[in-house]
This record gives C-alpha cells, structure tokens and sequence, in this order.
C-alpha cells in the first residue's frame, strides 16, 4: 500500500515536471470580467477582434491606447554593470505596462463590448464597481517606483537589454541562446534552434516582459516555468550561476 504511494506520487511528481502549464485565462487575475458589471468577455479589455489600436504593433488586436513617446527611466541609468545597454521597453513590454505603470486605466478599452462604443482615446468599462480610471496599485504597479515615481523602471530586472549570451565572455555568466529549456510555456520557435530554446524567450534579440511571463497562463505570476520561480529556477534558464 505504502509503496505503491510512493510510486504514485513520484508518477504524479514526473508528470508535473515534464508538463507545461496551459494557457487558460479565465481562472486568472487577468480575467477582469470577474470583477465587472459591464461584460463577461475575457479578452476585450486587452483585445478586440475589430477596431484596434492600428499604431500598435507590440501585441495583436490591441484593445488599449498606447502613448508610445512616454519615457521610462531604465535599469541602471542604460546600462548594466556588464556594459550592456539598456533600452527603452520594446512593444510588448508596453502592452504589460498599458496596464502595469500605475498610471494608464486598466479599464480602458478603446472598443467596448458591442456596437458602436468606438473611442481610440479610450472609454472605461465598470471595474471594481467604477468606470473612472482604475489605477493598478503597488506592488502591481511595475512601471512605478514603488509608491513613488512613475514611469520608473530602475528597480526592476532589465528589459529592452540585448542577450548577448552567444558572446566568448557573455556578461552575468549568460547561457547560450540555443540553450534548450523544458517544462516552460513556450509556444512557436522564434529563433530556428531545435526544441524550446533561450532564443524563443526573445524578441528582437532582447529580454521583455513575455521573456519570464505568459499573460494567458494558468500559473503562479504568470511565469512560463509554471513553478513560481521554486529555487529560482526562472533566473537559472538563462543564467548560470
Ligand atoms: C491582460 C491582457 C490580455 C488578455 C486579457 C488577453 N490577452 Fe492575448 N495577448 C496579450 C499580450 C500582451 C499578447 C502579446 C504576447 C506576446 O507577444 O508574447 C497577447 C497575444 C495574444 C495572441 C497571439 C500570440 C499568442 O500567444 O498566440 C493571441 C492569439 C491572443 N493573445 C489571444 C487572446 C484571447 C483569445 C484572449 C481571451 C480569451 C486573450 N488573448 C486575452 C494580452 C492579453
Ligand atoms: C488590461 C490590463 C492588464 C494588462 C494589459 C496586463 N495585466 Fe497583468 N494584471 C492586471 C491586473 C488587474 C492584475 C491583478 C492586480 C491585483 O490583483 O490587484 C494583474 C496581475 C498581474 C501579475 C500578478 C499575478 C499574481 O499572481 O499575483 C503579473 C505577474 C502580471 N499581471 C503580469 C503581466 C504581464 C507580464 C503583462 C504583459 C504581457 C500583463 N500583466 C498585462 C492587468 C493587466
Ligand atoms: C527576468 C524575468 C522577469 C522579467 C523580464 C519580468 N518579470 Fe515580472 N516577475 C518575475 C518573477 C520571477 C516574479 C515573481 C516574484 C515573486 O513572486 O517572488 C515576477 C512578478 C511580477 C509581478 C507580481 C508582483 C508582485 O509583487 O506580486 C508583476 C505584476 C510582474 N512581474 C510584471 C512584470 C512586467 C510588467 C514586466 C515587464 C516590464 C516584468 N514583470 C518583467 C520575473 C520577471
Ligand atoms: C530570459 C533570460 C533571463 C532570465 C529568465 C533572467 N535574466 Fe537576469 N539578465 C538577463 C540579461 C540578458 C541580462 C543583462 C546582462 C548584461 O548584458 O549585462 C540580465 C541581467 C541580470 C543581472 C545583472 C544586472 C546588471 O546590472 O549587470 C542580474 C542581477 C539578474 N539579471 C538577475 C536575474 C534574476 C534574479 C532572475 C530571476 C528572477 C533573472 N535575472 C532572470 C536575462 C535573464
């Protein structure tokens, strides 16, 4: 009897490690109908499948307005101790900050549900019992310096910062990009390596926010390891330390 637990738990344990967590964003925190009176619809307060900001390319369909000339203090004043340059955020990293700067309205759509509620400054849907600007509030707040300044990066990890892990003497002891990595979410081969690589993790050659985070995931902070980062196992896929 005992053994066969034994048994059963470690079948149960090799199974999770090897399965990837599933998109599933209905039972998420990103599913904002669930604290709405205005909608059910899960997606349109981040797409809409009609009516989308066109000036925006950093997700698909986007449903928010984007004011691409903000500024955000970087990481490290631009660089890292490694001597790498830090950018600006790429795209995507603006369709997370969209929401998580602590200074956009996360309830604001530019296609509200149904017909005719077109506004490419934006309309607010009814979240959390208000349709004024609901601010996203520390500790979500990540564009934000923590209740202090905004659009404010410095104390976060890098994005918009070139992997150069393919280099002799890669600096924070960076792994190779065709570096396979398992038991992640990561959909579509981004950079021809085979399996699920570092490269996948990239866009445009740099780290972003959907480097660590899936938004449709079914896991812990959204993090494609699925495990919440458990002994930091988020940092080691890319460094080796
Ligand atoms: C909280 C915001 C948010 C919500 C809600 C959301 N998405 Fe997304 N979605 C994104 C972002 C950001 C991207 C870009 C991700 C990337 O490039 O890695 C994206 C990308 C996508 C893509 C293209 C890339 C991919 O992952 O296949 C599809 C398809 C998609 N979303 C479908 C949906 C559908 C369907 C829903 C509703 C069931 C939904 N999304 C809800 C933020 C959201
Ligand atoms: C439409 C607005 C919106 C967009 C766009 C958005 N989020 Fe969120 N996100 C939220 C809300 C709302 C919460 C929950 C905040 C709270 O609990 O008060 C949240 C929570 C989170 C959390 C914490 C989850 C937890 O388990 O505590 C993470 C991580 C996160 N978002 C990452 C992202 C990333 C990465 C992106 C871009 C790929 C993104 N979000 C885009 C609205 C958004
Ligand atoms: C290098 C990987 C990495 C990158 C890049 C990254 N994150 Fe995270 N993020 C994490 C990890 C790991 C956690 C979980 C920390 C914990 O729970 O201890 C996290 C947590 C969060 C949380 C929850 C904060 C809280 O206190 O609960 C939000 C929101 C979030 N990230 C949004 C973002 C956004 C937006 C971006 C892009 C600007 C981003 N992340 C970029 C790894 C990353
Ligand atoms: C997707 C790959 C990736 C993941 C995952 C990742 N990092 Fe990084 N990290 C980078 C890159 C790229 C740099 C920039 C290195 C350089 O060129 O200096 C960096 C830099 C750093 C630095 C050095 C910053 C400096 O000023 O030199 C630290 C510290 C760091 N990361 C910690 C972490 C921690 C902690 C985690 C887990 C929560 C993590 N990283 C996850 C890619 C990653």
């Amino acid at each position: 009897m005992k053994v066969r637990a034994v048994i059963g738990g470690i079948l149960v344990l090799s199974a999770m490690s090897l399965a990837a967590p599933v998109e599933d964003i209905r039972n998420t925190v990103h599913n904002l109908a669930t604290y709405s009176n205005d909608t059910d619809e899960v997606c349109v307060f981040c797409h809409t499948p009609h009516g989308s900001n066109q000036s925006f390319t950093g997700a698909p369909l986007w449903n928010k307005p984007i004011d691409n000339t903000v500024t955000f203090q970087v990481y490290g004043g631009g660089q890292t101790t490694g001597g790498t340059t830090v950018d600006q955020p790429g795209d995507v990293s603006r369709a997370c900050l969209s929401c998580h700067d602590g200074v956009s309205g996360v309830n604001t759509v530019i296609n509200m549900p149904g017909s005719g509620g077109w506004n490419s400054s934006g309309t607010n849907l009814d979240y959390r019992g208000s349709t004024l600007p609901w601010k996203m509030p520390w500790p979500f707040a990540i564009g934000k310096n923590g209740t202090g300044e905004n659009y404010d990066l410095r104390d976060d990890h890098p994005v918009g910062v070139l992997y150069r892990g393919d280099e002799t003497y890669p600096p924070a002891s960076l792994k190779p990009t065709n570096t396979e990595i398992t038991g992640w979410n990561i959909s579509g081969d981004k950079d021809g390596n085979p399996g699920p690589t570092i490269g996948d993790l990239l866009r445009k050659g740099k780290v972003e926010c959907v480097s660590c985070h899936n938004p449709h995931l079914n896991a812990p902070r959204f993090l494609r390891s699925g495990d919440g980062n458990a002994y930091s196992n988020v940092c080691l896929a890319c460094h080796g330390k």
